[in-house]
């Protein structure tokens, strides 16, 4: 028999979903007693789940599994009608957002903490995705983290564990839970979007490739789509099975953290085609032989080539990027004669551009690309995207790019990164710099010339929702730009983030080193922003 229990709790205050949901070092979910439970209880509270029927599932990491324990029994308390479950678990983030629509449930809860290091030692996180199955947007999370503020108790259904490992339907009490196959409605997803017989080729033909899934939750897909549907050897996929802590690898695809790829990929026998995903599935890194594609232009460039794909042929309503990504999009935009838009850091702003068809593809720099097939970002979809148009083009990676510089320029783009300063230290340089704009308007630094400083903002054009202090904007005349902006999903001190970019239109010097063409005007930030003093970092901690 299910016993219902209403438990006594206390707030908590520091439950404030950042850009990607509550995110917090695991041990403040294991030693805070009902830190899970409260939060959970806020989101049903406040989203008022009697009834309906939701999506769960996580990437596997340390957790996932007696979070969703607790998490089952708590659906089953406040009236829940239907889960619907990840076998052992597991969901990507995209797959998450796309059995959330298919299925036309009510929403999701999505177990991860995606990118940043797991394990006891590590993050955990947990966000709540909406029914069109995007994450919720600002006015759902600031209600919810006002009732966290709150609460003062939740409901738990005292009841064994659910057997999670089988693809079944079970009962607990008046609650469905359906257990599903994580993975075969998000590949017949995929093959609706591309043509799989035309990438299966290239496979075939002598092209190779490899994929690192860093032990996070796209190994079992990447398995499949690349190995046993494409035709990909055994072996193209490396750390492939989700582990609690991946393996002690950082399961974020960039040059720092994705080392055993890069290296793979600027070796002698480097393969042709290298890349990766993030914990959760929804980010990309792309690699061709001795060849890393900047995330700005590779959505620039999946862009360019959209009409080549099954998918998106004659079917572009426009496309979109976060502010402090590259104008490379905006240059396809203006040479297809697309709507472009430019909107705060973070998925959620996209969505509502693709509810409403204003836009078809959209990106971040920050290693997102994606598009109205879900409403997340989505790892192993930019792969397959890449993948689609080697296969029509039989070019290699490094020539696609360069051909696309050469007609439409290059943006010269790179991220510094200045991790774990102190949360006082990067409000003071970041207020400096507030305070500096209006100083720095029509000021000459060398070529440079400023054209306009200001704190970006942003209002939905849907919802009519103001996004403010977005990040600092310096823009020059010739077409060149830096941002300031503090994360808001990291779990340890601050972190600045410096985004640094021009444009070259000359193809003679469109092969410099990224960080050489940009030395000046990273000298210009560091002077302005007075970062490396006030840090007291002599160097940013990671460039992208
Ligand atoms: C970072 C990225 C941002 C992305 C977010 C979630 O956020 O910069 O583009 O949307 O992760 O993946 P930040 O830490 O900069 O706030
Ligand atoms: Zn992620």
């Amino acid at each position: 028999m299910l016993i219902i229990q209403e438990i006594a709790t206390h707030p908590f205050s520091d439950q404030k979903p950042g850009t990607s949901g509550l995110r917090k070092k695991t041990v403040v979910f294991e030693k805070n007693s009902n830190y899970l439970e409260n939060f959970i209880q806020a989101i049903f509270n406040v989203v008022g789940v009697s009834g309906k029927t939701l999506v769960l599932g996580g990437d596997g990491w340390y957790f996932n599994y007696q979070a969703i324990q607790i998490i089952i029994k708590m659906a089953a308390a406040n009236g829940v009608t239907q889960l619907l479950i990840g076998q052992n678990g597991l969901l990507s983030t995209p797959a998450a957002s796309h059995i959330i629509r298919k299925y036309k449930t009510d929403g999701g809860i999505i177990l991860s903490a995606s990118h940043n290091p797991g394990g006891q030692e590590g993050d955990f996180g947990i966000k709540f995705n909406i029914s069109n199955g995007a994450p919720a947007p600002e006015s759902l999370t600031n209600a919810i983290y006002e009732e966290t503020k709150k609460i003062r108790v939740f409901k738990i259904a005292n009841a064994p564990d659910i057997d999670l490992s089988q693809v079944t339907t079970l009962t607990l009490e008046n609650m469905t839970v359906s257990i599903i196959d994580p993975i075969v409605d998000y590949v017949e997803l995929m093959r609706q979007i591309f043509d799989f017989s035309l990438i299966s080729d290239l496979l075939k033909s002598g092209f190779s490739m490899t994929y690192d899934a860093l032990n996070a939750v796209t190994g079992p897909y990447a398995v499949e789509i690349f190995e046993n549907q494409l035709g990909a050897p055994k072996g193209t996929v490396v750390n492939a099975m989700p582990l609690q802590d991946f393996g002690g690898l950082h399961p974020d695809p960039n040059l720092t953290y994705a080392k055993e790829l890069v290296l793979k990929m600027f070796s002698q026998n480097a393969p042709d085609f290298g890349a990766a995903s993030d914990g959760d599935g929804d980010r990309n890194m792309i690699l061709g032989k001795g060849f890393f594609v900047n995330p700005s232009d590779s959505i620039a460039i999946l862009a360019a080539h959209a009409s080549l794909i099954k998918g998106y042929h004659n079917n572009m309503f426009g496309v979109a990027r976060s502010m402090p990504t590259s104008g490379a999009l905006d240059k396809v935009a203006e040479k297809l004669n697309l709507k472009i838009y430019e909107t705060p850091t973070g998925w959620k702003f996209f969505t509502s551009l693709m509810d409403a068809n204003m836009i078809t593809l959209c990106g971040e720099e920050s290693f997102g690309a994606g598009s109205n097939h879900i409403r997340e970002k989505d790892g192993i979809w930019a792969v397959l995207f890449w993948l689609n148009i080697l296969a029509q083009k039989r070019q290699s990676v490094s020539d696609v790019v360069q051909n696309h510089w050469r007609i439409f320029g290059r943006n010269y783009y790179t991220r510094h990164d200045y991790e774990n300063v102190e949360a006082e230290i990067a409000q003071h340089i970041m207020q400096n710099l507030l305070d500096t704009l209006p100083s720095l308007q029509g000021k000459e630094f060398g070529s440079y010339v400023v054209n306009k400083a200001d704190d970006f903002s942003y209002t939905d054009p849907i919802s009519d929702e103001q996004a403010i202090h977005q990040g600092i904007r310096i823009l020059f005349d010739n077409g060149a730009r830096l941002i300031f902006r503090l994360s808001g999903t990291g779990t340890q001190g601050a972190t600045i983030r410096v985004y640094i970019e021009k444009y070259e239109s000359d193809f003679v010097k469109q092969n410099m080193d990224s960080q050489e063409a940009l030395k000046e005007l990273i000298l210009i930030a560091e002077n302005i922003s007075k970062i490396k003093e006030l840090t007291h970092l002599d160097a940013p901690t990671v460039i992208t």
